[in-house]
């Protein structure tokens, strides 16, 4: 690595430039170095892809291996205290986020028919069912209310619960746990804890549908014996947790910028046609699931530069997702935008395998949300919402907002 004074100690994480925007340091990257060095916290050295164009061959390049990507549970460069891996770790059985073909294609495989398009508009009636109930219970309460947890958390929480089979009772237990894997800082201890309790629980639940199959996806799963219980586990972990968070987020904080664009919120709420592409807008100029780890198997060229095998590789989606040599003008949120091949449920063989099911779930949110709550304002300023910054998937930890009539 020759030009040191340039490479970012650490990834940039402060949301300096606005809620919604990227680092500040992120964005000057791309412009001058979209596949840049990085140096981890722990002295390891490593590359930091930001372009849109660089991102998007990365991510259909399966040389770099997920095996990196292990986010989920060990966070190697980003845990205090973590020794430097010098090379991946076995993934855990079933989380086939974390695998490489031809391990990461035999999972995913088992889950593809479940999760087609035309599964997910059967689905969609149900959806709007779920959505409305839990509009009228937030109709009943007497705001400020924080739309998180009486919102944005239970409907893609109920929605999964119900297609997995999990009863939505436990979950305060899961939700506490899963929780734990997306704090930057905490301990592998801990990580772990969360992990067996969680673990622990499914297999339970994996058991008793092998024993006794009911109508849900993980009973499907469970009566295919080329699974073993550990695969089960991990599968059912993967979707209940990619399940519910990833949505939950964007609800929140697609609503806290929609309120923060008041003109945007306006033409949306005049043309509900304007719906899906601004669901498409949304996830590109939030892009939630902003950071992924890539890990080079062999020297890999990318954007002019040589990865070196062995390499660390961290993506940055936000940064690719307003690359202004793919979209216009693009840290301005604008609901009528053509935002096709942005990148927020990524891409290539690991793209996104509840992205229908997330789609659907945000226009009955959004949609459901905005009709019934003429309103809806922020409780509090702006500047006060506690935002995820702590977390591996962005969002808002409160939102707390209200609807009563500002001349009551
Ligand atoms: C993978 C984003 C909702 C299940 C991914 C990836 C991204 C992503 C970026 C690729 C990660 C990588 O390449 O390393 C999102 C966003 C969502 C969302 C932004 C909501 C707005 C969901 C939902 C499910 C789900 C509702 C439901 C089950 C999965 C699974 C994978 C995945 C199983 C792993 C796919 C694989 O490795 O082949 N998601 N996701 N996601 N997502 Fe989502």
């Amino acid at each position: 690595m020759s030009d040191t004074a340039a490479v970012p100690q650490g990834l940039p994480m402060a949301r300096d430039a606005g809620p919604f925007d990227p680092p500040r340091a992120i964005t000057r990257l791309r412009e001058t170095r979209p596949v840049s060095p990085l140096l981890f916290p722990d002295g390891h050295e490593g590359w930091l892809v930001t372009g849109y164009e660089e991102v998007r061959q990365l991510l259909a390049d399966t040389r770099f291996s997920s095996r990196q990507d292990l986010g989920i549970i060990h966070l190697p460069y980003e845990t205090p205290g973590m020794p430097t891996q010098t090379e991946p770790s076995p993934p855990e059985p079933g989380l086939f986020l974390s695998m490489d073909p031809p391990d990461h294609t035999r999972l995913r495989r088992k889950l593809t028919g479940a999760f087609t398009v035309k599964r997910m508009k059967q689905l969609e009636e149900h959806i709007d069912e779920i959505t409305e109930r839990q509009l009228d219970e937030l109709a009943k309460l007497t705001p400020p209310v924080d739309l998180v947890k009486e919102f944005a958390l239970p409907v893609p929480s109920l929605v999964i619960c119900e297609l997995l089979g999990v009863p939505y009772a436990d979950r305060d237990s899961f939700q506490r746990h899963t929780t734990k894997f997306l704090e930057r800082e905490v301990t592998l201890e801990d990580k772990m804890a969360a992990y067996e309790a969680m673990t622990s629980y499914l297999a339970g639940l994996v058991t008793g549908k092998r024993a006794e199959p009911g109508d849900d996806l993980l009973s499907d799963l469970a009566r295919d014996d080329d699974l073993s219980v550990e695969e089960l586990v991990g599968m059912a972990f993967l979707l209940l947790f990619a399940g519910h968070e990833t949505t939950a987020n964007m609800l929140a904080l697609g609503t806290f910028a929609l309120l923060e664009h008041p003109e945007q919120l306006a033409a949306l709420r005049a043309d509900a046609e304007l719906l899906p592409g601004a669901v498409e807008e949304l996830l590109r100029y939030l892009s939630i699931a902003d950071i992924f780890f890539r890990y080079a198997t062999e020297d890999i060229e990318l954007g002019g530069v040589t990865i070196g095998a062995g390499s660390t590789v961290v993506v940055s989606v936000l940064a690719a997702n307003r690359d202004p040599r793919r979209f216009e003008d693009p840290d301005t949120l604008d609901v009528r935008r053509n935002a096709r091949g942005q990148q927020a449920f990524g891409h290539g063989v690991h793209q996104c395998l509840g992205q229908q099911l997330a789609r659907i779930e945000m226009r009955a949110g959004f949609s459901g949300l905005l009709n019934r709550f003429p309103a809806l304002r922020l409780a509090i300023p702006a500047s006060e919402v506690k935002l995820k910054t702590d977390m591996t998937i962005y969002g808002v930890h409160e939102l707390p907002v209200t609807w009563t009539d500002v001349a009551r």
